[in-house]
């Protein structure tokens, strides 16, 4: 089900979801995460001609799983902080396109549908589930033991959230969920505490703040590979040895995310770290993947050539849904693939599996010239 009305036409959500953008987070720099939201322009293609041209349906396998893309549906747990969000009814509306367009979908611990709901809307999806580790142990199993029987294929643990980072708007607008929408995954006052944030500011700072456990250790990866048969992706992997710390600790995959730039002001941009953990974890066998800032088929490209074996996308789909509803998040998909098949084809790589690392290169090398 979609909700649009009249006024949530495209022509007025977008000034609004621009807005949005620049000034919910912890400030309009890190929100918009110019390093890594322009980091197509620090990577440039140094590409072939005269190779031939083979357009073929790009196939990987991750994680013992088949998929159709080399872009992935992020989880956007919070789509419901801003009054955008609040104009479609974003439930399935990511789960049913990322099934249509075989491409992975990742539901969040704290979304507005359930783990249940998602996986009854979309049976076929490619579904994982993003964790976040609670104090009471007995919330998080209950978590990750439903998301298994639902059918969910991994568990991505997000590593870069003990807190929340700072959201300026979130506090100024004493932010809190729409009483039509509850975190779904809970139950009682865990899916509502929200909403009674005690003395102002953001309510899904202080829940965060609340309930989740801030001292993860490396060695709580090994309470939940003891908790679940599930491959474990860590996801907010920005450092070299925090990957093989990862690795070691049982983890599968390694997802390299500063989380949209949400959480910390300053940090770089995921492709730029992407080569040193690429090279740090060769001898394992883990692949890794990338989000942050991925806006284009090029964009693929460049991290696919960088060593990603695939890449995730979180507010393409956001802006998608603005615009469309599902039907636009399925669009977003199919420009990025068509956009990744010119790519490919242009540069000379007919195959993925011909992307080199040398089809790319550093901005620095011609901005020296
Ligand atoms: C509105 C919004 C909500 C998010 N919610 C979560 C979440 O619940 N859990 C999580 O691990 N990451 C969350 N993220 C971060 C994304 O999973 C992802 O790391 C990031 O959006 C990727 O950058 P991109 O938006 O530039 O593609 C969220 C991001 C946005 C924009």
């Amino acid at each position: 089900m979609v909700r649009n009305p009249s006024w949530a036409s495209p022509t007025r959500t977008w000034p609004l979801f621009l807005l949005h953008l620049s000034v919910s987070d912890i400030s309009c720099w890190s929100q918009m995460n110019w390093v890594g939201w322009i980091y197509m322009v620090i990577f440039c293609f140094d590409y072939n001609y005269l190779a031939s041209i083979a357009t073929k349906e790009h196939i990987i396998t991750t994680i013992a799983t088949k998929i159709r893309n080399y872009f992935m549906l992020w989880i956007v747990g919070t789509h419901f902080c801003s009054r955008l969000y609040q104009l479609h009814y974003v439930g399935n509306s990511f789960v049913i396109p990322a099934q249509a367009e075989g491409t992975i979908y990742t539901l969040s611990t704290i979304a507005t549908s359930s783990i249940e709901e998602v996986s009854e809307a979309a049976p076929d999806a490619i579904k994982w589930f993003q964790l976040y580790i609670y104090n009471d142990r007995d919330v998080t199993k209950n978590l990750v033991v439903r998301a298994e029987k639902a059918g969910f294929k991994a568990i991505a643990l997000t590593m870069d959230t003990p807190l929340f980072g700072v959201r300026r708007a979130d506090i100024r607008n004493n932010f809190t969920l729409p009483p039509h929408l509850r975190l779904a995954n809970f139950d009682g006052h865990l899916s509502t505490k929200i909403q009674n944030a005690e003395g102002g500011g953001s309510g899904l700072s202080k829940y965060v703040e609340n309930l989740f456990d801030k001292n993860l250790k490396w060695d709580d990866i090994k309470w939940l590979k003891s908790i679940t048969n599930l491959p474990i992706v860590a996801k907010g992997i920005m450092r070299a040895d925090d990957a093989i710390k990862a690795v070691e600790a049982g983890c599968c995959g390694i997802l390299v995310s500063n989380h949209g730039a949400r959480q910390l002001d300053g940090v770089p941009a995921t492709i730029e770290v992407l080569p040193e953990i690429i090279e740090a974890v060769k001898s394992y066998d883990v692949e890794v993947y990338l989000d942050g800032g991925v806006t284009t088929g090029t964009d693929v490209y460049k991290a696919l050539a960088l060593g990603a074996r695939m890449v995730f996308v979180g507010r393409p789909a956001l802006w998608g849904l603005t615009v469309g509803g599902q039907a636009g998040v399925q669009k977003m998909l199919q420009i990025l693939r068509t956009e990744l098949q010119f790519a490919v084809q242009i540069a000379g790589t007919p195959t993925i599996s011909d992307i080199t690392k040398d089809m790319v290169c550093h901005h620095s090398v011609y901005s020296k010239l």
